[in-house]
């Protein structure tokens, strides 16, 4: 058997045991030898888990240990995790992980590390949760320029969107909701102010570019500030609002613009019918066209599958690096200023003709408050866009 350590017995690490062993069967089809969970780390003891003998609190019983082969590094957060996974690598043992928060941040370091030391560094499961995506990116596009990835990353906001529009709920009820299911954190900044999404978006524009892409560098909005007028707005539009993960890869330049912000996405679009917690991703190439990815992008069982996928990968790989064609040099970022949409806007009633003189060709949406006057802009830059609105006032949501 092939053996391996898990990182951190949380949600996903206890997952990824469980995936191990209710699936061994399944495993030792196409990998033979079969994984045993040999260790786990983590600073408690779990003396009422059938995994109680494994447990230790020293990462250095793991990595002097020459029967391990690979471990999945699931305890989240930037340190110890990226210690932890350097030495690892630098030992030859592969890494997988969950965890967007260290593979945005310093993904491209240890993905070079990986690479001189002949393992692997993976992390699909640091990017909707279950679904297959970095590994098709790397592997079914190798002949494609990947121009544009839009994707619903956070199943928290969808869930809470959906709810807004199915219930007719305002935002802090749909959220209230969200926290009762399980399904928002009790400090929920990350979710709804688009941190969590802005994170994966990067990593998809990482992977894309093969350079790095951090989070701080991506214009990043969330839902807080979205309400149930914007949702009937849209529905009136046939639309419906959804918070994206937005890059476009241009093949002239090499530039990239990445972007997290809520969307008004019309009926019909492959995004639109994505609702509840599910994630869904829309890869555009430049020969295959369109490719939607959808499923849970969160949850126990499903990231811990994914993570499990990449320790399949790795152990079929023993002693060569997987290529995943990121290096650690920074990605040429468009200029989002520069960048060209149309706007759905409200105003006070009062503004309508200054709306009408300073925007051409707007269209106006009829609304149920006298208070207020809604248009829809023609395409104009942010940057033109951002003066104008400002001095209007408004309150403005890009359309897809
Ligand atoms: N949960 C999901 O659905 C999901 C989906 C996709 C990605 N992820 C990512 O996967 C990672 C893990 O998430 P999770 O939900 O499984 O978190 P979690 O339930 O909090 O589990 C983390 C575990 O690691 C342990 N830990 C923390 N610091 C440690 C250290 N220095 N040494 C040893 N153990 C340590 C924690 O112990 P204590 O509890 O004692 O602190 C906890 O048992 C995160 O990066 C998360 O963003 C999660």
């Amino acid at each position: 058997m092939v053996q391996i350590a898990i990182l951190g017995f949380g949600t996903v690490g206890s997952g990824i045991a469980e995936v191990i062993d209710g699936n061994q069967e399944e495993i030792r089809r196409d990998f033979p030898e079969g994984l045993n969970v040999k260790y786990i780390l983590d600073l408690r003891d779990f003396p009422d888990s059938p995994y109680a003998d494994r447990v230790v609190h020293d990462i250095d019983i793991i990595l002097n240990d020459p029967e391990i082969r690979v471990i999945c590094e699931t305890m989240g957060g930037k340190n110890p995790a990226f210690d932890f996974s350097r030495r690892a690598l630098e030992r030859g043992i592969s890494v997988c992980t969950s965890n967007k928060e260290l593979v945005d941040a310093l993904g491209g370091k240890l993905a070079v590390v990986a690479k001189e030391h002949n393992c692997s560094y993976l992390f699909e499961a640091s990017v909707g949760g279950g679904i297959p995506i970095l590994r098709p990116l790397r592997t079914s596009f190798s002949q494609e320029f990947v121009t544009d990835i839009l994707g619903i990353l956070n199943g928290t906001t969808n869930y809470i969107l959906t709810k807004m529009e199915e219930e007719g709920l305002e935002f802090s009820e749909a959220l209230k909701q969200a926290q009762d299911n399980g399904y928002a954190e009790k400090n929920p900044e990350a979710d709804i102010e688009g941190y969590d999404p802005c994170r994966k978006i990067a990593i998809l524009a990482s992977l894309v570019t093969g350079k790095n892409v951090k989070y701080q560098q991506v214009p990043c909005e969330g839902i807080s500030a979205i309400d149930k007028a914007d949702l009937a707005y849209a529905r009136r539009l046939n639309r419906a609002v959804k918070l994206l993960g937005v890059c476009h890869h241009d093949r002239s330049t090499g530039k990239i613009f990445v972007r997290t912000a809520p969307y008004m996405v019309p009926q019909g679009h492959p995004l639109h019918a994505v609702n509840d917690v599910f994630n869904g991703i829309l890869v555009r190439g430049n020969m295959v066209g369109d490719l939607m990815f959808y499923g849970s992008g969160a949850g126990k069982l499903p990231t811990a599958s994914a993570v499990v996928s990449d320790v399949i990968e790795c152990v079929q790989n023993q002693g060569r690096n997987i290529d995943i064609g990121l290096n650690n040099t920074e990605a040429e970022l468009i200029d989002p200023m520069t960048t060209k949409s149309r706007f759905f806007v409200r105003v006070s009633a009062d503004k309508a003709a200054e709306a009408a003189a300073l925007f051409d060709g707007i269209e106006a949406v009829s609304s149920e408050d006298p208070a207020e006057y809604a248009f829809v802009t023609g395409v104009v830059t942010e940057a033109e866009f951002a003066e104008k609105s400002q001095k209007l006032g408004a309150k403005s949501i890009r359309l897809l």
